[in-house]
């Protein structure tokens, strides 16, 4: 199998490097070439447009920051007419594992099958330690046959690779993780601001809520970044999170579920954004939440 990998960044980097190392062949593409480049070191191809990783390969894994990225890398035809040939995907199986709306999926998938191509979605959860340790969670929407004949190759990124049905569905259940995210962080945000305004011990409040049905493991790994308000070296970036509330806020908004608090979150997200910390790791909203100086949020 040669693959096309398209999307460097904070994910796919170490995603193409398990590839490589793997023994695939990869032909990588990055809008910044610089991130890309030390993939040489592990037999990877680094390209200079997306073409030319393309034509090279007879599938396509794409894991870029959000839809329009993935349509101006997949269909720029400045970037992509090489060869006189600007049909390059025809025959080609294209698999979409950035974070992308049920709708935008359905949407690629259109537009892809009628440029002769296969397409399918591949989201993932977890994270840069989760890649590192090969157990990156893979939901897969697509027709079983690709499924079983892609699930070797999402082996090397983690063993539980897990078939939704068809596109759109594994998409829809990744969003309703990642709201999880939002709402999780949110509300721990809220009771560890309060109880260290009132002058409650924090570590006799942790060791209550481990005890508790109220726990999510995801608190205990964010509670130094908080406690410290160190939020650099960020493995999931504020403004990944800011759009994936935005999808989550149409999709609940369209589907008849109430979005007030998706709302909250995007103007509480919004923010923090605002405050410099769009590059940093989300759990940064604590500060818009329990911010330094005390602010009345009573109105
Ligand atoms: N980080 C996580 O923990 C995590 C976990 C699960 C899923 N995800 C999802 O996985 C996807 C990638 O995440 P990431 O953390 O790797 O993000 P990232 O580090 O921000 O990388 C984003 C990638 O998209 C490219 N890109 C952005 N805008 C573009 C444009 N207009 N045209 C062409 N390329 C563009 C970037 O190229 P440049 O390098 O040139 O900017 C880079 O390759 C996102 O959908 C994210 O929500 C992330």
């Amino acid at each position: 199998m040669k693959i096309a990998f398209l999307g460097t960044g904070l994910m796919g980097f170490p995603m193409a490097k398990r590839l490589c190392a793997a023994g695939y062949e990869l032909n990588v593409y990055n809008r910044s070439k610089n991130k890309a480049e030390e993939l040489v070191n592990f037999n990877a191809n680094v390209c200079d447009t997306p073409a030319e990783a393309i034509i090279n390969s007879d599938t396509v894994i794409i894991m870029l920051s959000e839809y329009y990225a993935v349509c101006s890398t997949l269909f720029n035809l400045q970037n992509n007419s090489v060869s006189g040939s600007k049909n390059i995907l025809k025959g080609k199986t294209v698999i979409q594992m950035s974070t992308i709306s049920p709708d935008e999926n359905i949407l690629l998938k259109d537009r892809i099958e009628k440029l002769g191509a296969e397409f399918f979605e591949a989201p993932v959860l977890g994270s840069l330690p989760q890649i590192e340790a090969g157990k990156l969670v893979v939901l897969v929407g697509s027709e079983k046959d690709q499924f079983e004949k892609y699930k070797d190759l999402f082996n090397n990124f983690g063993d539980d690779i897990i078939h939704f049905g068809e596109v759109g569905k594994a998409s829809s259940a990744k969003l309703a993780l990642n709201q999880m995210i939002i709402s999780l962080t949110s509300a721990f945000s809220m009771s560890l601001g309060y109880v260290i305004n009132m002058g409650v011990d924090v570590e006799k409040f942790m060791r209550v809520l481990r005890k508790s049905a109220l726990y999510a493991p995801t608190f205990d790994k964010k509670l130094d970044n908080m406690l410290n308000r160190d939020f650099k070296n960020p493995n999931f970036p504020v403004k990944h999170l800011l759009k994936d509330a935005k999808l989550m806020n149409n999709q609940f908004a369209k589907n008849g579920i109430n979005n007030l608090i998706l709302e909250s979150v995007i103007k509480i997200l919004k923010t923090t954004i605002d405050e410099g910390y769009s590059e940093y790791d989300y759990s940064a909203l604590y500060n818009s939440i329990h911010p330094e100086i005390k602010a009345p949020f009573s109105k």
